[in-house]
């Protein structure tokens, strides 16, 4: 489970109970105050005082959440909006000195070095994305390796970044299994950043650009277990939304761990993009994800899954045109030995249609189980 010891948004949700509890006590305390001075007509009935009892405490709980909330929400807003002043001047300045040509990553290193706290040590650079830029660290406190990602200084000016990124800490903080990275310490106060487990081995991405492609068994075992990893997060009502090789680490046994979760929606939870935005990366999206208005849903995930399998297979990244679902590679990937049986599934994972897919991981993961037994018999 995430230790979220030192966050300031820990603190500000237990402010949110606290105050949610006293607004229903201070409804009760008044409930019972008009029921007693007989104020209420009808309040000599039981029932209508219950009534009455009730529905007040309930409407000052919900008052004094929403109370909470507004603050709380203010808060993050003001401190972000502090952390961004401080560091707009450095980031120019950074900007300044690279002369519009891209910062490299050691300038990030030594920029984000003196936003960090001091048990923090060794600092070296592993990868970065559009969101964030992720060094391994020596956490002197926990004693050990961490992986940790700080919020790209070049997109420090933009509020909806900050509040996704925020997002990534918090939906991982609500998942726990091992084809998920784990998050450590997040905080929020002047260079947003959080650490995560070190995740031994290379990006799925890299790999595919070392060997290529998979063997058909060993793609079979990565399918398998990603399909598993999904199946977590599905189940916690988590949609990734960018699943693709740079997102994906596979380790030394084979073993797989999903990240970047920037993009994720917790089920019910608010979009966050700016509308007309498309999030996410258009090679590997379903169309329905596309013009950022569409219904998405964990089958949107299945999809990128299916493309990621695909490229996983013949070492060869799909396109396709927009607006229309990717042609599946029938061709290519009978000539690399995969079996129908899993051409079948994934090509019904990539249909246009979300429905036609698997529903989710579970479903995937079920029907991946059915070809790999026989296989798994027979060896
Ligand atoms: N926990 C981790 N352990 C090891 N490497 C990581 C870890 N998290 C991220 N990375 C590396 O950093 C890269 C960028 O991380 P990612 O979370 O995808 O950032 P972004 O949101 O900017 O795309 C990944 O492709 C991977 O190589
Ligand atoms: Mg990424």
């Amino acid at each position: 489970m995430a230790e979220r010891k030192n966050s300031k948004l820990t603190l500000r949700a237990h402010d949110s109970k606290f105050s949610a509890i006293s607004a229903a006590a201070l409804g009760a305390f008044i409930a019972w105050g008009s029921l007693s001075t007989g104020c209420i007509p009808g309040a000599s009935d039981p029932l209508v005082a219950a009534v009455w009892f009730v529905a007040v405490t309930f409407i000052f709980h919900k008052l004094g959440l929403s109370w909470a909330l507004l603050q709380r929400r203010q808060l993050l807003e003001r401190s972000l909006k502090e952390s961004m002043s401080r560091i707009r001047r450095p980031v120019q300045e950074l900007q300044h000195q690279a002369g519009g040509r891209p910062i490299p990553p050691y300038h990030h290193q030594d920029f984000v070095r003196q936003f960090l706290p001091d048990r923090y040590e060794n600092l070296s650079y592993l990868g970065e994305g559009g969101m964030g830029v992720v060094y391994r660290a020596t956490d002197a406190e926990r004693g050990h390796e961490v992986a940790l990602k700080v919020l790209s200084p070049l997109v420090q000016g933009d509020p909806q970044a900050v509040r996704r990124f925020l997002n990534e800490a918090g939906t991982l903080g609500d998942l726990d299994h091992p084809g998920v990275v784990r998050v450590l310490d997040v905080r929020s106060d002047v260079l947003p950043y959080f650490s995560m487990e070190l995740i031994k081995g290379t990006s799925l991405k890299e790999v595919l650009e070392d060997e290529g492609s998979l063997q058909v068994r060993e793609a079979l075992d990565f399918m398998t277990r990603f399909a598993d990893a999904l199946a977590h997060i599905h189940g916690r009502g988590v949609i990734h939304r960018d699943l693709k090789p740079s997102n994906i680490m596979v380790g030394p046994g084979g073993g797989l761990t999903l990240l970047d979760f920037g993009l994720a929606r917790a089920g019910g939870a608010r979009v966050i993009s700016r509308t007309g935005d498309v999030l996410g990366t258009l090679r590997y999206m379903p169309p329905e994800q596309e013009d950022g208005s569409g219904d998405v849903s964990s089958a949107s995930d299945i999809y990128s899954a299916a493309v990621v399998f695909c490229e996983v297979l013949t070492g060869v990244t799909m396109k396709r045109q927009l607006g229309r679902a990717h042609d599946p590679p029938f061709e290519a990937l009978e000539n690399c030995g995969v079996p129908s049986e899993m051409i079948e599934v994934i090509c019904l994972c990539l249909d246009s249609d979300p429905a036609c897919r698997p529903a989710n991981g579970a479903d995937l993961a079920r029907r991946l189980e059915l070809i790999s037994r026989p296989s798994q018999d027979s060896a």
